[in-house]
């Protein structure tokens, strides 16, 4: 039994109930093998895709929810199930180079790089759109974000469904994105035609987003691909001034950017000093929040972890591990709502603020978004 289903069968009782109640769909959950056997799954999935219906599947970055990105009702059916404003335009995942015409106006020089060095793989690029694209699909924007995953499955998918699949993260919108199919399950059981298990992702953030309509390439999102991989391709490239402060009155260029995202429920605030200090500071909160009735929890680096009081301490791994702590983050976000966690302090990670290099600058952003920019320095 995949992780997670034998859960979501004990709960079923309740959920009949809700399902009556708020029109919710049968959704066939089908957990991927290696290998051929997957054949029938992703046929079927790629007809339900090709019929404007919704299957949430997994790529190497996150869980996506996918749809038919040239079918507009399919994109208003994906806004609808995530509980997303549709002014945050969809990424348009392909699975063939020759399709990026199809969609997109002028590919750069610089994009036909870009892909040829990254694709597939977790890198998103922003490109003028053609009119096949649909409005639905792009928020209303000119331009469509474009990207080819290399997660075998979801390659498969987007075949099978006809070569473009549009797909945001596969959470219900504000909740971190899923790295496991039983956060898609609690997200979208009941609101999607079909969900594919495909256990854990391997990346846990989502892909780089560059933006390739200014020059020089502008960063929109950070993640697996780091700004100094972009750079050994492209020369020279820029950050969105918003990916690790909020300068007043300047939005995110990536419009799904200026939603407070990735969020536990619980209150979260990142403290930055030495090690020692930084211990201190959190032991004194929570027991200082937990005498006044909250249920307090850290994120911790492995070295760390156990010199903390609090009632839940989650280690995401060895400080320089990078890898590991993508992948465990989100994932770390939701295990504190599902134990009710009120109050959270994490331990800052990547490199220190200003010189933000490699996965950490990803891993930084991502923490930074879900703690609303409370830092406490101490
Ligand atoms: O790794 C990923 O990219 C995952 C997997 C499923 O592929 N997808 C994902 O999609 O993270 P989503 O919708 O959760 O995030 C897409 C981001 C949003 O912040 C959105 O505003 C931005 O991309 N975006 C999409 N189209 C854009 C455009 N034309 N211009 C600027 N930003 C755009
Ligand atoms: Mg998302």
């Amino acid at each position: 039994m995949p992780n997670g289903v034998g859960r979501w069968k004990e709960t079923r009782p309740a959920w009949d109930f809700e399902r009556q109640m708020c029109n919710l769909m049968d959704t066939k959950i089908v957990r991927l093998k290696e290998g051929d056997a997957d054949e029938e799954a992703l046929l079927q999935a790629g007809e339900i895709l090709k019929a404007g219906g919704l299957v949430a599947f997994p790529t190497e970055t996150v869980y996506g929810l996918g749809g038919d990105a040239l079918n507009p009702d399919s994109s208003r059916k994906i806004y609808a199930a995530k509980g997303r404003p549709s002014d945050n335009p969809l990424i348009v995942h392909i699975c063939r180079m020759e399709d990026l015409e199809k969609i997109t106006t002028c590919v750069s020089e610089k994009a036909r790089r870009l892909a040829a060095r990254f694709w597939p793989g977790p890198l998103t690029m922003i490109l003028p759109k053609r009119g096949i694209v649909p409005k639905e699909t792009t928020g209303g924007l000119e331009t469509v974000a474009v990207r080819m995953p290399s997660h075998p499955a979801a390659a498969k998918l987007i075949e099978y469904a006809g070569g473009f699949v549009a797909a945001p993260s596969a959470n219900l919108s504000g909740r971190p994105s899923p790295t496991l199919a039983k956060y898609v399950i609690e997200d979208m059981d009941g609101r999607v035609d079909m969900i594919l298990d495909g256990g854990q992702v391997g990346i846990g953030l989502e892909s780089t987003i560059v933006d390739l309509t200014v020059d020089p390439p502008q960063i929109l999102r950070p993640g697996y691909i780091t700004g100094e991989m972009l750079e050994s391709v492209l020369g020279e490239v820029e950050e969105d001034a918003t990916l690790f402060s909020v300068p007043e009155g300047q939005a995110p260029r990536a419009p799904g950017m200026k939603y407070r995202h990735y969020a536990p429920k619980g209150d979260l605030a990142i403290v930055q000093g030495t090690e020692d200090e930084v211990v201190k500071y959190i032991n004194s909160q929570t027991d200082q929040c937990r005498l006044a009735g909250e249920k307090t929890g850290v994120i911790a680096a492995a070295e760390t972890a156990e010199r903390y009081r609090a009632d839940a301490v989650k280690s995401v791994g060895g400080r320089e591990d990078e890898e590991a702590i993508a992948r465990r983050l989100y994932g770390i976000l939701r295990e504190f709502d599902e134990e009710n966690v009120t109050k959270i302090y994490s331990e800052s990670f990547g490199e220190a603020a200003g010189d933000r290099k490699g996965l950490g600058q990803a891993i930084m952003n991502r923490l930074l978004k879900a703690a609303g920019h409370q830092v406490v320095r101490v």
